[in-house]
């Protein structure tokens, strides 16, 4: 299937709603359609205008991984049901871990979140819910990416030829594929959103996965888990694209009251960005990055050192994964 971009310039955010809700309607005929929410802005615009088109048809899941960050799945819930949308927690953080466990090639990684999430936990949830599709909320950067070889997003399936229905048991729907996040911002404006949800900062579906170099054990993702927060508590003010900590893997010598201490090293990354596909780290005030670097040391004793990020992408990438 050939997917046309819709431009910024040339989208009509209401007439674009009311196709979409047209069109989910005519799709999903009588039956349910189940809904994850990760309360990213491509995942809450999905639930929002399928909300709209279908209501009650609509089960919306929030899958708890154990990868998100701190205090994401209460507030995600709390602010999608306070739009009235029901939103049911899946807690699925065993499954994903276990499937984590010994996995550290970056493409593995993103297979095996793939893998845990469309046939493990998705695989039972249709099941039990008895629906027949699954709306997800691929963007056009999202295929762009993954057909050009350069990323393999964890949502995308039918572009890379696999079939959903005879692999997972549930076809896909996908209403933002033309749209850039541009554009998903304005369908999410024109929805009635609250500005908190549709401009939200980017944060990748595979989650803290593709913010820790190596294994993806608990202990590490709480350790990149705890940066991050820093992070987007220092740099909330900032005017960046997205922002973000990495977990590395090296043993890194560093100095604790007068003897050698061996730690973990992390990187912080900050990008000026209009759509991700180019991006270039954000120039900012050394103050601030001291800022950083003194309190993930002083609050997460396992790092002894910090770094800035200062390649734009390419040759690096917005994420570590
Ligand atoms: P990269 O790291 O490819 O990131 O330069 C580009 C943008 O995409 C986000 N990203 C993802 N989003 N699933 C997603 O939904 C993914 O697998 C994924 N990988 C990266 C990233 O945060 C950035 O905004």
């Amino acid at each position: 299937m050939t997917i046309t971009e819709i431009p910024f310039e040339r989208l009509d955010a209401e007439k674009f709603i009311d196709e979409k809700c047209r069109s989910l309607v005519q799709e999903t005929g009588d039956d349910i359609a189940v809904n994850a929410l990760s309360g990213g802005v491509d995942s809450s615009v999905t639930t929002m205008l399928a909300h709209r088109a279908i209501g009650s048809r609509l089960k919306t899941y929030f899958i708890d991984n154990g990868l998100m960050r701190e205090k994401e799945p209460e507030s995600v819930i709390s602010v999608m049901t306070g739009l009235g949308v029901p939103v049911e927690r899946i807690d699925a953080k065993k499954e994903f871990f276990s499937a984590l466990k010994g996995v550290t090639d970056p493409e593995q990684k993103r297979q095996v979140i793939t893998d845990t999430f469309y046939k493990t936990v998705f695989g039972r949830l249709v099941k039990e819910s008895g629906a027949k599709f699954l709306l997800q909320g691929t963007i056009y950067t999202d295929v762009e990416e993954t057909v050009a070889g350069i990323k393999r997003q964890h949502n995308i399936l039918s572009q890379l030829g696999i079939d959903t229905e005879s692999a997972y048991g549930y076809r896909v729907i996908e209403p933002l594929i033309e749209l850039r996040k541009t554009g998903v911002r304005a369908v999410g404006k024109a929805l009635g959103m609250p500005e908190s949800v549709y401009n939200r900062p980017p944060f990748p579906g595979p989650a803290l996965v593709t913010r820790v170099i190596g294994e993806a054990l608990p202990e590490r993702i709480e350790r990149v888990r705890k940066a991050t927060a820093i992070v987007e508590e220092e740099l909330a003010g900032v005017d960046a694209f997205q922002y973000l900590a990495i977990l590395h893997e090296d043993r890194v010598t560093g100095v604790y009251e007068g003897a050698r201490r061996y730690g973990n090293q992390i990187e912080i990354r900050c990008w000026d960005s209009r759509d991700a596909v180019v991006a270039k780290p954000t120039r900012l005030p050394f103050e601030l990055l001291e800022k950083i670097a003194a309190r993930v040391t002083a609050e997460i004793p396992e790092v002894v050192s910090v770094t800035y990020n200062i390649t734009p992408k390419p040759p690096s990438t917005i994420e570590a994964l």
